[in-house]
């Protein structure tokens, strides 16, 4: 029996634990660490999966920005990173986990949410990278992984995405 439960600070050395264990030590210098510095997860949308005391799953979500040629600052989410434990894959707690994030966004308005990830993935959840082509962030990253969720209405085709951790203070 899997409970999803919001995020709380003292499962952070557990997460700690389980995305060493799912993306390396490395993993601290991926283009998406960097729009998260200096920012803490977003306590309404980030969530755990636990098996009794055991945290087997977790998902944090992160304020950013997405900055236009003009200079206008757009808020955004940045979802992820999203990780179960190698033992408890194919059992639906990544899908729970996301699913329960968007619900949290979607029941509080919020701005529209950006992730680095695998399409065949995340484009069950509504994920394309159809609006990011010519998005720009403070390192390398595979635009086919770049992915939007829902309409690009009203975002710009050019544009900076950027850590803001005054941006969205929203779920
Ligand atoms: C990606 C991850 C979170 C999926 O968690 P999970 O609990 O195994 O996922 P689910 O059981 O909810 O799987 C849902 C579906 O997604 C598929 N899937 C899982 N990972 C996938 C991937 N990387 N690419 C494409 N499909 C994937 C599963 O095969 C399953 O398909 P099905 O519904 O047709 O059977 C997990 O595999 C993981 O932690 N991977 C390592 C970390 C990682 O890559 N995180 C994502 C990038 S931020």
């Amino acid at each position: 029996m899997i409970d999803v439960l919001p995020l709380q600070p003292g499962h952070l050395p557990a997460i700690e634990a389980l995305l060493d264990q799912r993306f390396g030590p490395a993993r601290h210098n991926r283009t998406a660490y960097r729009l998260r510095e200096g920012a803490t997860p977003l306590p309404g949308s980030s969530f755990v999966a636990m098996d009794g005391d055991t945290l087997v799953g977790s998902l944090q979500c992160w304020p950013i920005s997405l900055r236009s040629v003009a200079g206008a600052r757009l808020p955004m989410i940045l979802l992820g990173p999203v990780a179960v434990a190698a033992d408890r894959e194919g059992e639906g707690i990544g899908s729970q986990l996301v699913r329960a994030s968007l619900a949290a966004l979607d029941a509080a308005d919020s701005p529209p949410v950006l992730l680095i990830g695998d399409a065949p993935f995340y484009g069950r959840f509504g994920f394309t990278a159809a609006a990011t082509r010519q998005w720009q962030l403070p390192g390398p990253v595979d635009h086919a992984r770049l992915l939007l969720r829902g309409p690009a209405t009203g975002l710009p085709r050019i544009a900076w995405v950027e850590a803001d951790s005054s941006a969205a203070k929203v779920a």
